[in-house]
C-alpha cells in the first residue's frame, strides 16, 4: 500500500480553499493509501503567534480533520511538535541546504516583504522543516495545492543532495516524494479578487469562506461576492476570474460535472446564481460542521485520538531519522 503524508498550519480557521485544495482529496483518496496527516503547530509559529491560541487551534483543526471525514483506519493524526524527529532532522539537512535555495522560494519573499523588519530565521527554514515533515514518513505521495509545489521541488532538490552526500549510489537513504495536485480546486480564489487566492492572511473576512462559518455568514460573503457585468456564467474564460472561480466552487461543493454546470449556468444572471452558490455551501458544510461540534464536545476521544497518533507517527519517523544520522556517520546514543 502506498503511503499519503500531508499537513496543513493550525493557524486561523480553515477556508474552502484548504478543504477543497487539500484535506477534501486526503479524504476521498484514504482508502486506498496508508496516510500520515498532522497539524503543522511548529510552522504555525515562523510568524508572530498568538500563545494564548496555539493549543485551542491545534485541538480545532483536529477535529475538522475528524470532521471532513478522516478516518482512523486509514489515517494516522498527529501533532507535528509531538514528535520531535520533526526537529531533529531539520538541523541535519540545514546542513546540506544551500542558503540561496530558501532566499530564492517565493513563499519565503512575499511572507517576508509583508513582515519588514520582523523576520525570524524560522520563515527561511519553513520549507526545510517541511521537508523533515516529509522524509520522516517517506511517502509515496504528498497532497498539497498549488502554492506548495515550490517546497515540494525543494525537498526533492534536498533529497537528491543527501543521497549524493551521504548514500551509496544504488541504497538512497531519503525516499523521493511526488507531489498530489488535483487540477480542479489547486486554487481556489478569493472572493473579493478573483485573481488571488483565498488565504488565511487576507484581511478581509469577506474574501474567505470559513469551514465553521454560520449559514448567515455564508450568505452574506456571497451576496457580497465580486461578481462582473455579464450575463451568463461560464468556465476558463480569464476575463472573467469571478465567474470561473465561483462555478468552480458550485461544482465541486454540488458534486456536479462540468458540463452538467456549464449546461445548468450558462443563461443564469448573478442574481439566480448567487442564492444556488449559498445553498449549496451551506448543505456541503452542515455535515463538516456538526460532527465538528460532537468531536468538540468530547475532549478525552480528540485526546486519545492524538495520543495513538504520536506513537504510531513517532515509530516510523524515529527509524528514518536513525538511517538519517547512521549515513551521516553519527555515533550510536548509549
Ligand atoms: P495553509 O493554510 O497554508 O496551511 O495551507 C494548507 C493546505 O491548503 C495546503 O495544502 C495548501 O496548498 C492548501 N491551500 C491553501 N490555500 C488554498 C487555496 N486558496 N486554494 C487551494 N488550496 C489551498
Ligand atoms: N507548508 C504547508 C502549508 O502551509 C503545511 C505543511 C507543513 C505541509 N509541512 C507539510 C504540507 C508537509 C505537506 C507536507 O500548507
Amino acid at each position: 500500500r502506498q503511503r499519503v503524508l500531508s499537513g496543513v498550519q493550525p493557524t486561523g480557521n480553515l477556508h474552502l480553499g484548504n478543504y477543497l485544495g487539500a484535506i477534501r482529496n486526503w479524504v476521498e483518496g484514504q482508502s486506498q493509501y496508508d496516510n500520515f496527516l498532522f497539524i503543522a503547530d511548529l510552522h504555525a509559529v515562523t510568524l508572530p503567534h498568538n500563545p494564548a491560541e496555539l493549543a485551542k487551534n491545534t485541538y480545532t483543526l483536529a477535529a475538522l480533520y475528524l470532521a471532513c471525514g478522516l478516518d482512523l483506519t486509514h489515517s494516522t493524526i498527529f501533532v507535528q511538535s509531538h514528535v520531535p524527529a520533526h526537529t531533529e532532522l531539520t538541523w541535519l539537512l540545514n546542513c546540506i541546504t544551500p542558503l540561496n535555495w530558501l532566499t530564492d522560494m517565493i513563499q519565503f519573499k512575499e511572507k517576508a516583504v509583508k513582515q519588514g523588519e520582523n523576520v525570524g530565521v524560522g520563515l527561511l527554514d519553513y520549507p526545510v522543516l517541511m521537508a523533515s515533515d516529509i522524509l520522516l514518513y517517506e511517502p509515496d505521495k504528498v497532497p498539497v495545492g498549488e502554492d506548495q509545489k515550490q517546497h515540494l521541488e525543494l525537498t526533492r532538490d534536498i533529497v537528491n543532495r543527501f543521497n549524493y552526500l551521504f548514500a551509496k549510489p544504488d541504497q538512497p537513504v531519503l525516499k523521493l516524494p511526488e507531489p498530489l495536485i488535483r487540477k480542479e480546486g489547486a486554487r481556489v480564489m478569493s472572493l473579493t479578487d478573483g485573481t488571488k487566492k483565498m488565504s488565511k492572511s487576507d484581511p478581509s473576512e469577506l474574501s474567505r469562506i470559513n469551514l465553521l462559518d454560520s449559514a448567515d455568514e455564508i450568505a452574506k460573503k456571497i451576496k457580497k461576492c465580486k461578481t462582473d457585468p455579464t450575463r451568463g456564467l461560464e468556465f476558463d474564460n480569464p476575463e472573467r476570474p469571478e465567474s470561473n472561480n465561483l462555478l468552480t466552487l458550485y461544482m465541486l461543493l454540488s458534486g456536479k460535472t462540468k458540463e452538467e454546470v456549464t449546461t445548468e449556468c450558462q443563461d443564469m444572471g448573478w442574481g439566480q446564481f448567487k442564492p444556488l452558490l449559498t445553498e449549496t455551501v451551506i448543505n456541503a458544510l452542515k455535515p463538516i460542521q456538526e460532527k465538528y461540534q460532537a468531536i468538540m464536545d468530547d475532549r478525552g476521544y480528540l485526546e486519545s485520538v492524538l495520543r495513538h497518533g504520536k506513537h504510531k507517527a513517532e515509530a516510523v519517523a524515529n527509524q528514518t531519522l536513525a538511517k538519517v544520522k547512521a549515513a551521516m556517520g553519527y555515533s550510536t546514543p548509549l
